[in-house]
């Protein structure tokens, strides 16, 4: 039997390139190997405020641009996380066997809480509904950027707990993270992660971006004054950064590309970069508009739901009987 493999993203934004490269760039290429079960994970979208027309728009583009990139209908399960009622009743588990101080230490909750007066209880719980999201599916495989490690331990933790205390239901998965590409920096703060969040639109490049835009963007990245291109993350995280994005696009080994800018100044090596980053996003743009026009897309996130819902269902059956809860169910 083909191994199975678990991701999610948020619908809070376009994404940036960060996800594509971080996340779905693997995704296309683990389609084949695995059993893919790719989710919409809008309800860990509301651990921070939403508006409701924008979150049905996210979610919905964030549907159209999973396929746009190449992710084939035909092979891989794509469904919405709130139309999977488990993940929530199985996120409740989870967090009945979590312990407050490992959550609080989870370094995305720091720094999403760190300067609020008031957050959300579902912002320090968040971990738990991704752990479930991951074991409800018998899943060997996640395929994630960096940012989510320390997440995906937390998931194997529980898994071990709960087949301890319990019973032996949950697989204990492995964590898949890009070599290269599995952190993508900011273009303004090259120290810190390009998110879709980043109130300043010239640190990211958004996967909708116009060639114009991409251009001028890359443009004003920061890099330093050296006029060197070589890769070096402590010195020159400005330069290392677009260099990753552009091996990593284009194919070609950082060693290579240094190679290819010797002697040439950052104007030429910015420009192939913005010019490998218009040809990445070109086709997807296009299918992406085609796919927002069509009713393919409501057909795919309902076979989907149907799919992960049986999955689902039978797991949280399982972990309810271990635990007692309920009356026994076959
Ligand atoms: P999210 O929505 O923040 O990001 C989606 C995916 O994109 C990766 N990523 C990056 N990779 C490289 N460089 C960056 N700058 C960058 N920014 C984001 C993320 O690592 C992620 O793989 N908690 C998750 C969503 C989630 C999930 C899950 C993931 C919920 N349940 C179960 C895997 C399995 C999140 O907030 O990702």
């Amino acid at each position: 039997m083909m191994k199975r493999i678990f991701s999610g993203i948020q619908p809070s934004g376009t994404l940036t390139i960060g996800n594509y490269i971080g996340a779905m760039k693997q995704f296309v290429e683990l389609q084949d190997e695995y059993d893919c079960f790719f989710c919409i994970v809008d309800q860990h979208a509301i651990t921070v405020p939403q508006d409701r027309l924008k979150l049905r728009e996210n979610t919905r583009s964030l549907a159209a641009l999973y396929l746009a990139v190449g992710l084939d209908p035909e092979k891989i399960t794509l469904f919405i996380q709130s139309e999977v009622p488990a993940h929530a009743q199985a996120g409740w588990i989870l967090q009945c066997i979590s312990h407050i101080g490992e959550l609080e230490r989870m370094t995305q909750f720091k720094d999403k809480s760190s300067g609020k007066e008031s957050v959300s209880a579902g912002l320090l719980t968040y971990p738990p509904l991704m752990a479930a999201d991951i074991l409800l599916y018998n899943t060997n495989l996640v395929p994630v950027g960096d940012d989510q490690k320390q997440h995906l331990e937390l998931t194997r933790d529980l898994a071990e707990r709960f087949n301890k205390q319990y019973n032996d239901v949950l697989t204990v998965p492995e964590v898949r993270i890009p070599k290269v590409g599995a952190r993508v920096m900011s273009l303004q703060d090259p120290k810190k992660k390009m998110s879709k969040s980043d109130s300043n639109q010239k640190a990211f490049i958004s996967m909708l971006d116009e060639p114009k835009q991409i251009e001028k963007k890359i443009k004003s990245a920061v890099t330093d004054s050296d006029g060197i291109v070589r890769f070096n993350k402590e010195q020159k995280p400005g330069v290392s950064n677009l260099l990753s994005i552009e091996s990593i696009l284009s194919g070609n080994s950082i060693e290579d590309l240094e190679a290819k800018y010797e002697g040439k100044g950052y104007g030429e090596f910015k420009a192939s970069v913005a010019e490998i980053l218009v040809q990445t996003l070109e086709p997807v743009q296009k299918r992406y508009y085609e796919l927002m026009k069509s009713e393919e897309l409501d057909r795919i996130l309902d076979e989907g739901a149907e799919k992960a819902n049986k999955i689902a269902g039978r797991m949280l059956k399982k972990m309810e009987n271990a635990m007692g809860l309920g009356r026994k169910k076959k």
